[in-house]
Formats: C-alpha cells, structure tokens, sequence
C-alpha cells in the first residue's frame, strides 16, 4: 500500500504522520535524491506512476502461464467484490529464456540471511542481518527498534518495498563494450569488469579471467566471496563494479555496509534483444525490481543516491555505478589494472526509470485491523 492507499482505506492524519517522510512523500517526490533526472524524470515516468493514484500494489507470481491464469482469477475475483478498487496497471513480467537478465547476466544470486529465521543467505562469510532490518517491530544492527509507524498494529511486522520499472537500453550496452574492447574476450572482461559478475553468473573475484559456468550455476560456490583480503584495491572486482558498489562487503570504503543491505526482487519484462544485434531495436525491455528492508531511507534511497550515483564512499568522487547510474556521457568508469589503471569516458545512460513506488507491506494483523477501519 502506499501512503495515499493507506489514506484512502481511512487510516488517521496521526498514524500517516508517524511514517516516515521519504514514504510520506512517495518516490517521484525524491527524483533527485534518486538521481531520476532527464529522461529517468517522473515527468517521463508512466501513468500512473508519480501521479498519487496508486493505491495497491499486487504481486502475482506464478511457476507457468496456466498456474499464472489461475492466480489471476483469484485476484480478480476479490478485487471485483470489493467496492472502490478500479485495476488502473499492470505490467507482465516473467524470467526470460536465457534464464538471464535483459544485458545478458544472471541476477537473484546474492540475498543476506536475517537472523532467526534459519533461511541462511547465499553469502556463508556473510553473518545473518538482525529482524529489525527488514522487520518493524524488531531489534536491528544499531541495536534499535526502527521508527515504526503507529499505531503499533499497524506497524509491526510490515515492512517496506521501493518498486521500480527500469528499461535497459541493452544497443547501447553492446555498442558501449563493442567500441571499448579490442576482442570478443575483451568485451566480455569489460562488461564482467562493470557488473561484477560474468553472464553466468561468477563472480569476477574468483574467476577474475574468463567465465566459468560451473561456477556460475553452484548456489554453494557462486557467492562465497568478500573483497579486503584479496582484492582491496579491485584489480579483479572493480571497486566501482555494480556489485561491489550495492553491497560492498568489507571491503575497504566510507561508511558500514551492514547499515544498507536490502531484499531484492527482480524480473524481465519486454522481448529479449536477440543475441549479437547491435542497433536498437526499439522494443521496450527492462526489469521491474522490488527493493525491500525496514528502512527505505538508510537502505534503498542510502544505497541509490551514495553508492549508485556517487563514489566518495570508494574514493572516485563524482564517478557513479556504470550500469545503473544516471549518465549523461560526461561519466567515467576506472578499472583498477597494473601498470596503470584504466578510465572509460563518455558513458551513455544504459538504464531509464519508468517509475517507481514506495509501498508499505503490511503484516497480517495489521491488513485484518486495516479491513476494519471505518472510512
Ligand atoms: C537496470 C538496472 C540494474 C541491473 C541490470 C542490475 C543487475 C544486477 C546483477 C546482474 C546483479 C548480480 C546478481 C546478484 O549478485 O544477485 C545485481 C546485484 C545486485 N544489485 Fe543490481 N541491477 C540494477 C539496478 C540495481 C539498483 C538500482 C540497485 C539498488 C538500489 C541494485 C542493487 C543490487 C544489489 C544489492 C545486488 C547484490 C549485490 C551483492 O550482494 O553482491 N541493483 N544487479
């Protein structure tokens, strides 16, 4: 639900006011912090995001179309008994054939553990996260309860969820890796070098060289990995690589990671590019990526406006993440390597906000006390 949702099922102006203030002003209000400027604008964005008519969010999430049918009629018929709710979007989503992402990657490898609930996360060097930090109601890392909004019924156990429809311009991507390298190999080093992780999915920190889909495909293996022993100074994980940006690990950076890990969610929309086509082929394709934790300040918005589209906290000011940060085709992207260094000028955005929500995700009884308001 969002903060004109929960006002339009008849929650009071005091419990709106104890959520916190980037919720209370929804995501298209935070565009700078967010670095959805130019065409990532929320006067870009698609109706009805931004506009303060999105309500609720569901999610319908199925294993094959047959079973997705079924899931729907479910939805639809609670939704047609229920006075007032009008469907006003919808986006199909599903994994793509590839099994991959829109650039060619694998993504959903990397998930932190939280404590007490036995699911350990995918990272075995990674000690699981305190509740509070994906759960109202709970102690987090700070030793804290977070801010929960009132009354407590309401809050407890909810949490919140930052949702994002994101095209990829995946012509540009190609060309981009295509006008930089000098080989196929080389390509296929500079786009591992920029996200992280080779297309399969290894971590470029153990198979710094070539890929390795083995590697790749082992959920024990592929993410069982930090960076300050190893690779301090990212002669084999960029420090700017999306990956070692969003979550740092211990690496050596300003500030504490452990304060800004999140739950992602992430799936395809649109047709995939067909593999080796260069020019753009004007489909609309992308993700749509649901970020959730306790703390939408310190976690999603902390993580997009610092460690997305700035790099104090690595020391490369000014530089942003190569693949999801905002460019204007002033940004540079410096790949650590010895003797010297390399920095790529002049990127292109690869990545265009179509818009975004803040939900709140309510628990169980506070969805019962919600049904029972009087508006
Ligand atoms: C279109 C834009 C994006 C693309 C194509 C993308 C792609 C990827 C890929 C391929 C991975 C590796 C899979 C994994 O480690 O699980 C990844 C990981 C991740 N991404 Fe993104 N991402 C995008 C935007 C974002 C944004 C906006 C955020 C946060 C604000 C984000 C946060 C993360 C996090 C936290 C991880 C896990 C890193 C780790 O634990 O090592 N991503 N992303």
């Amino acid at each position: 639900m969002t903060y004109q949702g929960l006002r339009a099922l008849g929650v009071s102006q005091e419990s709106l006011d104890s959520f916190p203030l980037e919720f209370r002003q929804g995501m298209a209000a935070r565009a700078d912090v967010l670095g959805d400027v130019g065409e990532s604008a929320p006067a870009q964005w698609e109706h009805p995001f931004g506009t303060g008519d999105v309500h609720i969010g569901l999610s319908v999430l199925s294993p094959d179309a047959a079973h997705l049918e079924k899931a729907l009629e479910r939805a639809r018929t609670a939704y047609r008994e229920t006075s007032g709710v009008e469907v006003i979007w919808t986006q199909e989503v599903s994994q793509l054939p590839t099994g991959r992402t829109s650039f060619g990657f694998r993504d959903g490898i990397s998930y932190p553990g939280i404590e007490g609930t036995g699911i350990p996360g995918s990272n075995p060097q990674e000690p699981p996260l305190k509740a509070g930090e994906f759960i109202l109601g709970y102690p987090d890392e700070t030793g804290n309860l977070p801010p929960m909004p009132q009354p407590d019924v309401l809050g407890r156990n909810g949490t919140y969820m930052a949702l994002r429809k994101l095209h990829t311009k995946v012509a540009a991507w190609r060309q981009f890796l295509r006008a930089n390298a000098s080989s196929p190999e080389q390509e296929a080093l500079l786009g591992a070098k920029m996200i992280g992780r080779w297309p399969s999915g290894a971590p470029i920190t153990l198979s710094p060289d070539q890929d390795d889909p083995a590697l790749g495909e082992d959920l024990s293996r592929n993410n069982d990995f930090l960076y300050r022993d190893d690779d301090d100074r990212g002669f084999k994980c960029p420090a700017g690589a999306h990956i070692r940006r969003v979550n740092p690990r211990d690496a050596t950076i300003i500030g504490v990671a452990r304060l800004h890990r999140i739950i992602r969610r992430g799936t395809s929309y649109g047709p995939p590019l067909p593999e080796g086509v260069l020019e753009d082929d004007g489909a609309d394709r992308g993700l749509v990526g649901a970020f959730i934790g306790a703390h939408l300040g310190r976690q999603f918005e902390f993580i997009k406006s610092e460690w997305v589209e700035d790099g104090n906290f690595i020391g490369y000011s000014g530089e942003k993440d190569p693949v999801a940060g905002h460019h204007d085709r002033t940004g540079t992207v410096t790949i650590p390597k010895k003797p010297v260094r390399r920095r790529l000028q002049n990127l292109p955005n690869f990545v265009v906000t179509r818009g975004g929500e803040y939900f709140f995700i309510p628990g169980i009884r506070a969805l019962r006390w919600l049904s029972e308001l009087e508006n």
